[in-house]
């Protein structure tokens, strides 16, 4: 299985928590990569099994990358299976 972990950040919250993502999914040898959502284009996603996504919140908004990226997965013809996240520390 090939995965692909993903966020979209402000402050920087949401990327630490993604790389702790990517870490244990590499450790459970998944084939797997993580990308700021402002690295990825639109076609990039097709390729992967498994997408987690992740974004900080602001005022109530992701950012526009990680709901991107979330909109290009419901319109992806292949199968994807997703998880998404989203971080609110208090
Ligand atoms: C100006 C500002 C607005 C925020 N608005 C919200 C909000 O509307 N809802 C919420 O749950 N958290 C809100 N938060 C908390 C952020 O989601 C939290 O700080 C998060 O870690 C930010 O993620 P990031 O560091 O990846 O950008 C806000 C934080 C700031 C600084």
């Amino acid at each position: 299985m090939n995965g692909l972990v993903v966020y979209g950040t402000r402050y920087s919250t949401a990327e630490e928590i993604a790389e702790e993502i990517f870490r244990i999914l590499k450790d459970g040898n998944v084939d797997v990569k993580l990308f700021n959502a402002n690295e990825i284009r639109d076609n990039d996603i097709s390729t992967y099994d498994l997408i987690v996504v992740g974004s900080g919140i602001k005022m109530g908004k992701w950012t526009k990358e990680s709901k991107n990226i979330l909109k290009n997965i419901l319109s992806n013809k292949k199968k994807l299976r997703c998880l998404y996240l989203v971080e609110t520390p208090t």
